[in-house]
């Protein structure tokens, strides 16, 4: 889920609350749900998390309650928890102050907004399983709407950067970072196919994939934004393009224009479905022969960000941009025969592309909050 933004020059400024279209959910058959615990070691830990629906969840105690299963989401910032699941703990602190956050609807067509209130408290949130915890997080819970819940199972947990809160306070892991709890202030998230995946705190897991990981700077003060180029079939077809990574958006979005350039390129079918209602934004659909997918993929670092790096000692950027390719099964949103719908859609709705879970599958992505880049790499099993 991801706050819509405006971009003013790189300088971002929230303007409504997170996405969470249910309607853009990839269909998936139902998964059972084992969570092994893996338990913390020195100021290091990972998780375990499974995919539901294209989204991720992983078990939390937040206040008095173990075992909720909460969103993992690095494309918004705060804690919130769906209405009646807060229990406080003992040391539960109410802030006398309420949130107010406003997000994107379910409505098929991605219209209107929804606005979710409530109280503010700091506790106890810790990852079941780790030491990862920490005794005065701020929380939000939510009061109203009461029903249909706003989030799958209990609630989410954000793990962006300052810019998208609505509590005031930066994330959960920045403040495990803040607090001295990990050994190096960044995180990895290996998502497989299989409906699992693991989260690695403080530490980069070098033994999930293959070779160096393709580091490319975070746009300032936008965890987790970088800048990539398009690439059809291992060759680029769009430069320098704003990419905002979110594992708690299910597929991928972008510009109109740029969407059509790549569908384009690929020669694929493309249908534009104009807006009926001012609120209601316009959409590019893509289909393709489920027996003969399109390969599409992202550079990073872009090769200007590559080319720049190179030119410079000091910068932890890689001096090569790698192309890391879709997987062909994540790029069926779903399929009629063999009309296979593109899990990429065009929408005018962000001035950048919003690229979500089905990108993350059969990556290594490292999110490093000490150097300010992300670390793109394939892993070796998917
Ligand atoms: C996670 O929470 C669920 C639901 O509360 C519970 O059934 C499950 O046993 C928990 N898993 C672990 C590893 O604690
Ligand atoms: C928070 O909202 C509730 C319900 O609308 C209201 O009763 C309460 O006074 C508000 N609290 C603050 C501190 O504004
Ligand atoms: C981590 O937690 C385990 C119990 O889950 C505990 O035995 C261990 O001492 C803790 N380690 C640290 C460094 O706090
Ligand atoms: C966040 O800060 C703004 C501006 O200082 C304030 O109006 C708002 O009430 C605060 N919200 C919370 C949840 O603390
Ligand atoms: C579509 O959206 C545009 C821009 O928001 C608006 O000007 C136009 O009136 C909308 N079209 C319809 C049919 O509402
Ligand atoms: C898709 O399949 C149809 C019918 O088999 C064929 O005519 C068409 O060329 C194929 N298109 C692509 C892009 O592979
Ligand atoms: C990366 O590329 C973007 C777009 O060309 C540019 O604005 C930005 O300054 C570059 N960043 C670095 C660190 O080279
Ligand atoms: C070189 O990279 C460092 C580290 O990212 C950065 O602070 C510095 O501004 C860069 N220098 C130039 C000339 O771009
Ligand atoms: C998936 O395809 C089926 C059959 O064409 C259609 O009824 C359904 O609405 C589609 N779902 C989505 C999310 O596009
Ligand atoms: C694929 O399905 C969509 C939605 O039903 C339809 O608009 C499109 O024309 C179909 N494409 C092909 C090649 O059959």
């Amino acid at each position: 889920m991801l706050q819509r933004l405006l971009l003013a020059g790189l300088v971002p400024q929230v303007v409504l609350g997170s996405s969470f279209s249910l309607s853009f959910e990839r269909i998936r058959s139902d998964v059972n749900i084992l969570l092994p615990s893996t338990p913390g070691f020195g100021r290091t830990a990972h998780t375990s998390e499974f995919d539901e629906q294209g989204f991720w969840f992983t078990n939390f105690t937040v206040g008095a309650s173990k075992d909720l299963i909460l969103l993992i989401d690095t494309g918004s910032t705060d804690v919130y928890l769906n209405p009646g699941v807060y229990k406080p703990s003992p040391i539960s602190q109410d802030q006398h102050v309420n949130f107010t956050i406003t997000f994107e609807t379910t409505n098929p067509d991605g219209s209107g907004t929804e606005t979710i209130v409530g109280p503010v408290y700091k506790d106890i949130v810790g990852l079941d399983g780790t030491n990862l915890s920490l005794s005065a997080q701020p929380l939000g819970a939510v009061a109203d709407p009461v029903s249909p819940p706003t989030f799958p199972h209990d609630g989410l947990v954000g793990f962006a950067g300052l810019y998208q809160t609505a509590l005031n306070s930066t994330s959960w892991f920045q403040q495990l970072c803040d607090h001295g709890e990990l050994d190096a202030c960044r995180f990895g998230i290996a998502y497989k196919t299989d409906e699992t995946g693991e989260q690695y705190f403080g530490y980069v897991a070098e033994e999930r994939f293959e070779g160096p990981l393709s580091v490319s700077p975070v746009i300032p003060n936008m965890e987790w934004g970088t800048y990539m180029d398009i690439a059809y079939d291992g060759q680029v077809v769009e430069r320098d393009a704003l990419m905002v990574t979110d594992s708690g958006t299910t597929i991928i979005f972008g510009p109109i224009d740029q969407v059509q350039t790549l569908f384009d390129a690929a020669g694929i079918q493309s249908v534009l479905s104009p807006n009926t209602t001012a609120d209601a934004p316009s959409t590019l659909t893509g289909y393709f022969n489920c027996s003969n997918p399109p390969t599409f993929g992202f550079g990073l670092p872009s090769l200007s960000n590559a080319t720049a790096a190179s030119t410079n000692l000091s910068s932890p950027v890689s001096h090569q941009s790698t192309i890391f390719n879709i997987l062909p099964s994540q790029l069926v949103q779903n399929s009629t025969g063999d009309n296979c719908t593109a899990s990429i859609h065009g929408t005018d709705e962000f001035p950048f592309w919003l690229v979500g879970q089905v990108f993350f599958q059969g990556k290594y992505i490292d999110h490093n909050h000490d150097d300010e880049t992300m670390g793109f790499a394939t892993l070796w099993q998917s």
